[in-house]
């Protein structure tokens, strides 16, 4: 029998992979540079575990969410408690920044985190069931100012890359004030053509009626064009907020567009949301999104803070990267490659290989073929910058 990775999942190789985002070297580049912007805005590092009660992101990402809902990989433990795979990283650095009570050290914190996701969706190309995401989440600030460095250093991480074919898209979804004024209206508005939506719509009119103006329902699309905006329902504090927001975005030459339609698919969302999109069509297109969620940490019972963060994907960062032609640097070449000639060079191109090693000078030592031409080949394919060359006379001058 031979065995195959599952549905919707990928490996990540040095080579021999069936497409080039799926390369380590450039995954490596890319973490890299999420680090260092990381960095740069002076965020810390979190890791969490990539399973947790399931009970964690019912409570936070939403019962009603297509996320929960359909996409959990759900399973009981050995003693009979729901556990689920995480399909994104809020809820759970929510968790543990309760739990190690990181409000007693302080009441402002930016943290970061990169790793891998799980949803059940249906695979097609930048949608799969195990993916990864950059994401930051920047804990007691409720200032508008505090959106948009979130916002910026999203589209720095782009810029850093390369990536120039992207838009920002913004809205907000306002406080509980203006959501429940909007909730009422949007029912109103919907309930004449209820019959007429998809089924889906129909299920989300009573628990959820803000995720079908996110649907994809070819019949829903024309009716929802025409559902009231929820931007004229904010309410005076939201919609300061989101005024201030987008001064501040024109101020900084940040270019968006706004879109009162978009309300993204997890349910902790309070005043301003976003989403940047690359080029391709349809539900892939987002190459990261985000928002403000003013109340979920209170929703766990923990302090009564802020928080505003983003998650980006990694794999559609480095398909987007490949549709723009972007290059990658070769960041894991060796600096030094020594190809000895002859046998009798062998020991001293070891000696050589293992001491420049050992001061951290990237080297390989060529001990498999004793053809030049073979040995510049492969020095030529790892990318080496120098080449050393071990011959007799190199041996008898001690010199290179
Ligand atoms: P999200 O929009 O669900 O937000 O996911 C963030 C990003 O992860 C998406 O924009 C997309 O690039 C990537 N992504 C999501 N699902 C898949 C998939 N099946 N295959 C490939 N890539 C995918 C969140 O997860 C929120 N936790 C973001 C956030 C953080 N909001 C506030 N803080």
């Amino acid at each position: 029998m031979q065995y195959q990775i599952p549905k919707g999942l990928f490996d990540i190789l040095p080579y021999g992979v069936e497409h080039t985002w799926q390369l380590s070297e450039r995954w490596q580049y890319v973490e890299q540079i999420m680090r260092k912007v990381a960095h740069d805005y002076s965020l810390k590092e979190v890791r969490t575990p990539v399973f947790e009660r399931t009970e964690l992101f019912q409570r936070g990402v939403g019962e009603t969410t297509d996320i929960v809902s359909k996409e959990m990989y759900t399973f009981l433990d050995k003693a009979d408690r729901s556990m689920s795979l995480r399909p994104e990283g809020t809820a759970s650095l929510m968790r543990a920044f309760i739990e190690h009570n990181l409000a007693n050290i302080s009441s402002f914190h930016k943290f970061y985190y990169i790793g891998p996701m799980f949803r059940y969706e249906r695979p097609q190309a930048g949608r799969y069931r195990h993916h990864h995401q950059f994401g930051i989440e920047i804990i007691g600030n409720p200032s508008f100012e505090q959106d948009v460095e979130t916002i910026d250093l999203l589209m720095e991480l782009y810029r850093r890359l390369g990536l120039k074919n992207i838009s920002l898209h913004i809205n907000s979804v306002g406080d509980f004030e203006t959501r429940n004024n909007y909730r009422k209206a949007l029912q109103d508005y919907i309930r004449p053509f209820l019959p007429q939506l998809s089924v889906e719509s129909q299920e989300r009119f009573e628990k959820n009626p803000l995720r079908i103006l996110d649907s994809k329902g070819e019949e829903d699309i024309p009716i929802v064009a025409k559902a009231p905006s929820i931007l004229d329902f904010l309410s005076p504090t939201a919609k300061l907020h989101f005024d201030n927001v987008l001064h501040l975005l024109t101020l900084l030459s940040i270019p968006y567009t706004i879109n009162p339609k978009l309300v993204r698919g997890l349910d902790y969302y309070t005043h301003t949301v976003f989403e940047v999109q690359g080029q391709s069509k349809g539900a892939q297109c987002a190459l990261g999104g985000g928002g403000r969620y003013d109340n979920l940490l209170e929703t766990f019972g923990g302090p009564n803070l802020s928080g505003v963060g983003f998650g980006t994907g990694i794999e559609r960062i480095l398909q987007s990267m490949d549709e723009e032609k972007i290059s990658f640097p070769n960041i894991n070449s060796p600096f030094v490659y020594i190809a000895p000639l002859e046998e009798s060079a062998r020991e001293m191109a070891i000696q050589m290989g293992f001491e420049l090693r050992h001061h951290a000078i990237p080297t390989e030592i060529e001990l498999q073929s004793k053809k030049i031409q073979k040995a510049l080949q492969h020095a030529n394919k790892l990318h080496a910058s120098f080449i050393a060359i071990l011959g007799s006379e190199e041996m008898e001058k001690k010199k290179i």
